[in-house]
């Protein structure tokens, strides 16, 4: 054949591929997503083999882990035992919650680690939503900020180092920058739940921490968070939400769920010069695990093939329950 242009002659070997290759995934780029519950014991979640509701002992050697492994983020998320979930989930802003002890525990121990946390309110609400549920079952966007903002300065006063508004609500960012500013926490960063859908992929997540919608009986409890999470067949909306975000003071923007929607995270990349975080949430973990477990794919190579569909979407940062396995396969 006489051909002028042979793209393969950059693909021949191994160095010449690594010489023009375009994007790398580093554990950096990593955002370690945690659970913690009250007790000493270290539990197993059943949908999400590998990942653990810790003990606060045993979660300060599971972050020095990810320390160790080139790991600089990590979130944390809480599993709240019954008794303490309220309608107004006042428990988030208890200064003594597990969360707040937890930071600085984690601030004392291993204080160069960024510590990332979760506003919202659904891991302390007896009804299991984002925010207020009102008597005739409407979830409530403005009663619900209140306890938000306290929640946000709880948490930066623990040693938070960037708070992640997740409620998917309207006028967060603005009113938890406010709050962060007015107490003294202008250097605490906002890494915001831009675009975030209301997705079925929730749902190992929702067992780890027991957060689902609940059906009580007592009121008209929604059954699914699509009148403030958004509506998967959207896109443009996405960048309302970008703009919106950007306005209020949002540092980073991120999109969630990652994998079904690339799109949106390449689309956010082009409209704003703010970093994108990617979340590869639950059920996307849990599937490429049952898959793996089952003999069907190769574990290693699935994980760091999707890792890298982050990166070359556009996002910078990656929120991923396979950080700690992925940075130990990156060093080989
Ligand atoms: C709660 C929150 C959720 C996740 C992160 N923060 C669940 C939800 O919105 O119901 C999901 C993360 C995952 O599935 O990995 N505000």
């Amino acid at each position: 054949m006489d051909l002028t242009y042979r793209p393969r002659r950059l693909r021949r070997s191994s160095a010449l591929r690594s010489m023009v290759r375009e994007n790398l995934v580093t554990p950096s780029d990593f955002i370690y997503p945690l659970f913690v519950h009250e007790g000493s014991e270290v539990q197993q979640i059943s949908a999400m083999p590998g990942a653990n509701r810790w003990s606060l002992d045993s979660l300060i050697g599971e972050v020095q882990r990810a320390w160790d492994l080139g790991i600089r983020c990590v979130v944390l998320f809480p599993k709240i035992n019954d008794s303490l979930k309220t309608e107004d989930g006042a428990e988030c802003f208890n200064e003594n919650g597990l969360i707040p002890r937890a930071i600085r525990r984690l601030k004392k121990e291993i204080p160069d680690m960024t510590i990332m946390t979760d506003v919202a309110l659904d891991p302390y609400s007896c009804d299991g939503h984002d925010g207020i549920v009102s008597s005739d079952g409407v979830v409530l966007n403005d009663e619900t900020i209140e306890n938000l903002c306290r929640q946000a300065v709880v948490q930066a006063n623990s040693g938070a180092d960037l708070i992640g508004p997740s409620d998917m609500m309207d006028g967060r960012v603005g009113a938890i920058r406010e709050s962060l500013d007015e107490e003294g926490f202008e250097h605490v960063g906002i890494i915001s739940y831009t675009a975030k859908y209301s997705s079925a992929y929730y749902g190992p997540f929702r067992e780890a921490l027991d957060s689902a919608p609940r059906l009580t009986g007592m009121k008209n409890i929604p059954e699914n968070k699509n009148t403030y999470q958004m509506d998967p067949a959207n896109s443009r909306e996405a960048i309302i939400e970008a703009q919106l975000d950007e306005e209020e003071g949002a540092d980073i923007l991120m999109v969630k769920p990652g994998l079904a929607y690339l799109d949106i995270i390449y689309r956010l990349r082009q409209e704003s010069e703010l970093p994108i975080a990617a979340y590869n949430v639950s059920g996307e973990y849990s599937m490429i695990k049952a898959a793996a477990n089952a003999g069907w794919i190769d574990e290693k190579e699935v994980v760091l093939e999707t890792l890298l569909s982050f990166k070359r979407a556009g996002a910078d940062l990656i929120l991923t329950y396979h950080a700690c396995d992925a940075a130990n396969w990156l060093k080989d």
